[in-house]
């Protein structure tokens, strides 16, 4: 690990550090005790009266699809999608790029820690949220109540960041003609050969998951905000716990795919969101129509 690497790491921590410091404090003021400055239990048979009270609209799409399909959804999408990702590692394999032809410095030292910080955050609202879809599994109780506490915190810290991600690469995550084709010969991953791939300094994928996580990532702030606060109509609030629930598993699918594609797809990359440079010849390839500068 270089210097540089080491210095966006130790401000990496120190910055974590005081926003879960922040957080905490956030805590103690009965913030997560709400709904209101009620115990968990009144708010409990709130919730159930809420769900079980009314048939009518989301009331019913809620009470069958909440337990049974949702629980399915994020069942199959994280077990299937790593069942996918072993299959095309062990048959086609990693794309690996050498360093030898020179180097193009791609991120920035402010956009990796933003995106430092979005990877942490973001990796906790995964974890605890999936704790919490399957609660039962793991006896409910104070370890459920804890993921939803460090759930929240999670969510406000990651609200703060990804506006400011957002901002530091919309303009090269913006669609161009060229990233249809990129869809058709599937970004290239399905050949092992390193022929030159239509893309500009994101391709379509990355720039999918781009809007997901942000735009996405606002939607879940605000429907989980709405499910935290209770301060909104029944109908409201049960549409909200359903756009939640899918956008939640389309979000941990993209985050699984994510990380395959950075940690293991492609040899390097982890590296170059480490030390902000990029092998000349991955660029060459896999950004084909990026001009640096
Ligand atoms: C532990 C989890 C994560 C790891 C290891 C990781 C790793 C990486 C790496 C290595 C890159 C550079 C990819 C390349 O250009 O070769 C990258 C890019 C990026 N990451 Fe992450 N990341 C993680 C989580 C996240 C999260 C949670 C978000 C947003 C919520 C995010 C958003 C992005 C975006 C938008 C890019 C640029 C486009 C792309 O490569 O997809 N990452 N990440």
């Amino acid at each position: 690990m270089n210097k540089s690497s080491i210095g966006i790491c130790a401000v990496f921590l120190a910055l974590s550090s005081l926003a879960a410091a922040a957080g905490a404090v956030f805590c103690q003021d009965q913030f997560l005790f709400s709904p209101g400055h009620e115990s968990i239990t009144v708010a409990f048979r709130q919730f159930s009266s809420l769900i079980v009270g009314d048939w009518q609209h989301y009331g019913r799409l809620f009470i069958t699809w909440q337990p049974a399909l949702f629980r399915q959804i994020f069942f199959w999408t994280i077990v299937s999608l790593p069942l996918v990702f072993l299959l095309h590692y062990l048959s086609i394999g990693p794309k690996s790029f050498s360093h030898q032809k020179g180097e193009v410095f791609y991120f920035g030292v402010f956009s990796r820690i933003v995106h430092w910080i979005a990877a942490v955050f973001f990796s906790l609202l995964v974890l605890t949220g999936l704790t919490m879809v399957f609660g039962k599994l793991f006896g409910g109780g104070a370890f459920v109540r804890s993921a939803r506490y460090i759930h929240i915190i999670s969510a406000l810290i990651f609200a703060v960041d990804a506006p400011i991600m957002f901002l530091i690469w919309v303009k090269d995550m913006l669609p161009m003609p060229y990233d249809l084709k990129w869809f058709l010969i599937m970004g290239g991953y399905l050949s092992r050969a390193k022929r030159p791939v239509p893309a500009g300094r994101f391709n379509a994928g990355q720039k999918i998951w781009f809007w997901l996580s942000t735009l996405g990532g606002g939607f879940m702030a605000w429907t989980g905000y709405q499910m935290f606060s209770f301060d909104v109509q029944t109908e409201a609030l049960r549409f909200a716990a359903i756009v939640h629930n899918f956008l939640g598993a389309a979000l941990a699918g993209f985050f699984i795919i994510h990380l395959y594609m950075s940690l293991f797809a492609i040899k390097g990359s982890l590296q170059s969101m480490l030390t902000g440079y990029k092998s000349l010849e991955e660029v060459e390839i896999l950004h084909s129509r990026y001009k640096a500068g």
